[in-house]
């Protein structure tokens, strides 16, 4: 067995067949320690997210979940912590028996991350629910914490003995994005992890591929016939990912400024997007296949050495959004009048392989958008010969396929249809799936199904470095470009969907945005 132990005996095959999917993956003994409980991270998503596995039976009886903090609370107090989380954030209703179960495994550690002391009595702690619950040494340490704190806790959890499994045992480490801030800083981070835990035993979360909408990617993409061969240049105009939020950065400002919307947001999730959008079929979705079929799109991303026209970026002003006046971002709690860091970014990145030569991707993300949204569209060539040459370009655009990610996940498909009327006037309609209406049970959240295949030991919906590393050599020179632009990114309204740049980026190739 490997020192991390990741060792399932199920297939790590993230679409399941109709057969293999009546039978449910439950996590065997073991526990999880939660460093960074008192985070909004962990209050709103992770410990609910652990009850609702629990819930839905797929966490085992003897399961354990360790808090590590600094807070002076009693393990009581610490049960008491995730129940009010639980009843607030969990997506599954409430039940007692559940609850009792669990509860009966929640422990609470306290201490600061240089603390032998602490982390002595994580030791025993881990220990007695061995013992007494019966988590068979099998432990998963979940750092949802800064990132300049990872060496301090990767140190200690070796120092004393816990990054390190007997045989039959595993130890596994989950760590949060920001994947660092850079290339360098990135290679910087995973040396410090991987220094203590090997890398199968190393799990980054990006939470995007945990949502069913971006799983279904690949069933949309090779379950089916009917996209496939139109899924190239031959075909496909160009691609638009989305990522727009409506709100804007809260009380993030400390994490925020200096990171911005292209790190925050591009580096990993739209990147994460564009590769399934863009891979090609891998011959199995065993881990090692899919991450390989991803890494070689990302390595095919290549920037002309003039980056002028590719990017736009901004930062929202001040207004009036949704019927109320909001602060633009320089007025922001906690950022800086003279903050550069951008709230929306847009890039074109070009894919030199031979399916998508001269197909640009589009990626835009932004806060204080019109909407939240976060989709892919798919837009295709025109006719190459229409008939219908008095069509109305606005009311008769270009076919698309959009994946819907969130909210309303589907998948839309939008082409021409005739008008009814004694005219050839052609208009586009769609025709729509959406989860809601084919599929009466809800959708897990993301970070059920991560954390699940974290303690199953599966790997294939976590990046490992050389994805995070190259999305960086993506995204690196864009960031050195801005910084080289003189003054503040431009100014957009608050509810509108970003700088004039931004149009001017795809007005410069004879396309628009959509407007979702
Ligand atoms: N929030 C999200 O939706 C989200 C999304 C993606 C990624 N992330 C990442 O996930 C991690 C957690 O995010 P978050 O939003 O939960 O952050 P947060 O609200 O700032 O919480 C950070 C946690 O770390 C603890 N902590 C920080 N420094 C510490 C120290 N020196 N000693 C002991 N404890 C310390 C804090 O404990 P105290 O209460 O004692 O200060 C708190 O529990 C971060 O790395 C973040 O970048 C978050």
């Amino acid at each position: 067995m490997s020192r991390s132990g990741a060792s399932s005996p199920r297939s790590s095959n993230p679409l399941r067949d109709a057969r293999d999917r009546r039978l449910n993956r439950i996590a065997g003994p073991s526990s999880l320690v939660l460093f960074g409980v008192t985070g909004d991270l962990a209050r709103k998503k992770l410990m609910p997210a652990i009850y609702d596995l629990a819930n839905r039976g797929l966490l085992p009886p003897s399961f354990g979940l360790v808090g590590f903090g600094r807070r002076d609370w009693s393990d009581d107090e610490f049960v008491a912590e995730v129940k009010e989380s639980v009843t607030q954030y969990a997506r599954t209703p409430f039940n007692d028996a559940v609850w009792e179960q669990l509860s009966a495994g929640i422990r609470f550690v306290q201490g600061t991350f240089d603390d032998d002391e602490a982390f002595g009595a994580l030791q025993e702690c881990l220990e007695e629910l061995d013992r007494d619950r019966g988590t068979r040494g099998n432990h998963a340490f979940y750092l949802s914490i800064p990132p300049d704190a990872f060496e301090a806790v990767c140190q200690k959890l070796s120092e004393h003995g816990l990054a390190q499994p007997d045989d039959g045992q595993w130890r596994r480490v989950v760590i949060e994005k920001p994947f660092g801030h850079d290339l360098e800083s990135a290679q910087e981070l995973n040396r410090i992890v991987e220094e203590v835990f090997p890398p199968d035993a190393v799990f980054r979360i990006d939470h995007y591929l945990g949502k069913e909408t971006v799983q279904n990617i690949l069933a949309l993409r090779f379950a089916n016939q009917l996209f496939e061969p139109l899924w190239n240049a031959n075909h496909v105009d160009h691609v638009q990912i989305t990522m727009a939020e409506d709100i804007g950065i809260g009380s993030r400002a400390g994490y925020y400024d200096g990171v911005g919307a292209a790190r925050d947001v591009i580096q990993n999730h739209l990147l994460q997007l564009l590769a399934l959008t863009a891979m090609e079929e891998p011959i199995s979705f065993d881990a090692e296949h899919l991450r390989t079929e991803k890494e070689k799109v990302l390595a095919a991303v290549q920037l002309p050495d003039d980056l002028a026209g590719r990017s736009a970026r901004g930062q929202y002003g001040s207004g009036w959004q949704g019927g109320e006046h909001v602060n633009g971002f320089l007025e922001e709690d906690g950022i800086p009048a003279d903050s550069v860091t951008e709230s929306f970014a847009a890039l074109r990145l070009d894919i030199h392989t031979r399916r998508w030569s001269g197909v640009p991707f589009y990626l835009r993300t932004g806060k204080r958008l019109g909407r939240r949204v976060t989709e892919i569209a798919v837009v295709f060539k025109r006719a190459p010969n229409l008939l219908f040459r008095e069509h109305d370009e606005a009311a008769f655009g270009q076919n698309a396929v959009v994946i819907r990610v969130q909210p309303d996940e589907g998948v839309t498909i939008r082409f021409g249809s005739k008008v009814p009327g004694t005219q050839t006037e052609v208009r586009d309609v769609t025709m729509d799936f959406g989860y809601g209406h084919s599929f009466t049970e809800s959708s897990p959240e993301a970070y059920e199904r991560l954390i699940l295949d974290v303690l199953l030991g599966e790997p294939p919906l976590f990046p490992r470095q050389q994805e995070v590393e190259l999305s960086w050599q993506i995204l690196d020179p864009f960031e050195k470009y801005w910084q080289s632009l003189d003054g503040q990114p431009e100014t957009y309204e608050p509810g509108s969907w970003g700088p004039a740049s931004a149009d001017e980026l795809l007005a410069a190739d004879g396309r628009t945005w959509r407007r979702p």
